[in-house]
């Protein structure tokens, strides 16, 4: 099943019960404490974690454009984003589709007149993005910041075509970090883009310095709000090279449409909600902060590259996504989980066979789970191998991987307390560890060390071998002391009245 934009998909959300419209008057301003609040209250119970159509913001610029609030909150809910509902078969299927290539559809390219993106064109001096684009404040941000933007690019050497999900920054009405104030001239037809980011570089960052190297601008489009199965393959380390819009095409199994920019040489999703079309100027930067990372923090200030707008597009009646990273787990966790996770159990199953899933938890603790354990194992050791070979994934994730824990099949990886009673009982903590000094660093952690940039480049890392040690330590393990769940279901049956 294939949505053909964003509304499809939230339209079944809101049929299925988990979306919901309110007219509640909340603060969308700079250093506003409502969005923040609501995030946390939502993803406090599970009960209340719905997508919410938030059609009464105040401080907001563009009061007839209702922001979508929290749309991915959930496992099930990304898996959807894919046309898919039990989260573990929607995760394998991101993992086979990425594996082959052969099931990707290269994007169609239809004609203008046919685009909805195109409802609307906005270029030269009657470009205003403080008018024309949402601008949405969480928490102590200084910036709003667009948080649904897909950013195309072309290799500007080979031309292949790149789409990733990247945050940008708008200087309206934004808080420097200094205390200075941003030259009008920015609000109105310029932002910041994060083409830059776990180390080595995202792949924007890459054309940019390859346009570098040429003296030219790079020419980008940010397509924002678009069928959410770009979303979920813009999010995915797709290699080098590989255009995510023909990922997306398989995950869909149906190519997407796209269609030809104004003033950019690309093509960009045609049912996309706005098109920011521009030039990325690798010799202007800006300082902006700050900024609340994924880990929980703020980041103070940082320094990133600044577009030129050159263009905006947009349907008729546009709607806005924001979001928020703070302390998880927050709407945005989950829509990175599906893709990392992905992109992870994709390459490990590559090389073995054994490995059954991958799970990152909203702080990013990656769980990998075998589908063997003990002496079936294919060598003593193979649990480290595993802590290895995620260190070592492709992709951008696996190296940043501060802790892994592999566990057997009869550990519930989605269950923390379940991987603890497998590192309580199967680990001891010299022998079944492995402690990396030279690992490469998640760059929100802020317990490692900063270098340079102000970010940090190097972690420790630690592996953790969660087990059965057959035959390296025991020729024999206990029997594991639990209920088989039939007999919960029977039990379960007979004591409804009692427990309901
Ligand atoms: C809501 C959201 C915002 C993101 N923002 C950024 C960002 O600003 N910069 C970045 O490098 N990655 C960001 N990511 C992660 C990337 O989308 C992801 O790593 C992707 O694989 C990058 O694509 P690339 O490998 O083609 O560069 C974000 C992910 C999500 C879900």
């Amino acid at each position: 099943m294939a949505f053909t934009d964003m509304r499809e998909f939230l339209d079944l959300l809101e049929r299925e019960g988990q979306l919901k419209h309110s007219d509640v008057p909340l603060d969308a301003g700079l250093f506003n404490k409502d969005l923040q609040a609501l995030m946390r209250y939502v993803h406090d119970d599970d009960n209340r974690n719905i997508a919410i159509v938030l059609n009464n913001l105040t401080n907001y610029n563009t009061p007839d454009v209702p922001m979508v609030f929290n749309p991915y909150g959930t496992r099930q809910r990304t898996a959807m984003t894919i046309g898919q509902r039990d989260p573990r078969k929607a995760k394998q299927y991101l993992s086979d589709i990425l594996a082959d290539q052969s099931r990707w559809h290269a994007p169609n390219v239809i004609d203008a007149k046919d685009a909805p993106c195109k409802d609307v064109i906005i270029s030269g001096d009657d470009i205003d993005v403080t008018k024309q684009i949402p601008h949405v404040w969480f928490g102590k941000e200084g910036p709003a910041y667009i948080t649904n933007g897909i950013g195309i690019s072309k290799d500007p050497e080979d031309g292949s075509v790149n789409a990733g999900w990247y945050r940008t920054v708008l200087f309206g009405g934004a808080s420097h970090p200094d205390g200075k104030t941003y030259p009008p001239d920015l609000a109105k037809n310029k932002m910041a883009v994060y083409a830059f980011w776990n180390p080595p570089m995202n792949h924007i960052g890459f054309h940019l310095n390859k346009a570098q190297r040429q003296g030219k601008p790079l020419e980008v489009a940010f397509a924002c709000s678009c069928d959410p199965a770009l979303h979920t393959a813009s999010a995915t380390g797709v290699p080098y090279g590989a255009n995510e819009m023909a990922f997306a095409g398989g995950l869909r199994s149906a190519p997407m449409d796209v269609v030809a920019c104004e003033t950019v040489d690309l093509t960009a999703p045609a049912t996309a909600e706005y098109i920011l079309e521009g030039l990325l100027h690798f010799d202007h930067e800006e300082t902006i902060g700050w900024h609340s990372n994924v880990a929980g923090y703020y980041d103070t200030a940082q320094t990133l590259p600044v577009m030129e707008v050159t263009c905006i597009t947009h349907r008729k009646n546009p709607m806005w996504h924001a979001t928020i990273e703070m302390v998880p787990p927050f709407d945005h966790n989950y829509i990175g989980m599906l893709p990392v996770e992905g992109e992870v159990l994709s390459d490990l199953q590559n090389k073995c066979p054994e490995v059954q899933d991958v799970v990152v938890t909203p702080n990013m603790m990656y769980i990998v789970q075998l589908n063997v354990d003990g002496a079936d194992k294919p060598h003593t050791e193979f649990g480290k191998y595993i802590i290895h070979a995620v260190w070592g994934a492709s992709g951008r994730w696996g190296r940043t991987a501060k802790v892994v824990v592999v566990v057997g099949p009869d550990v519930n990886p989605y269950d923390l307390n379940s991987v603890e009673w497998a590192i309580m009982t199967r680990v001891q903590p010299v022998s079944d560890t492995i402690m990396n000094r030279s690992g490469q660093a998640f760059v929100d952690d802020p317990s490692a060390p900063n270098i340079d940039l102000g970010f940090p480049i190097q972690s420790e890392q630690m592996g953790i071998d969660a087990t059965i040690k057959i035959p390296e330590r025991h020729t024999w393990y206990r029997e594991v002391s639990n209920a088989d769940p039939d007999d919960i279901a029977r039990i379960a049956d007979l004591m409804k009245d009692v427990l309901g």
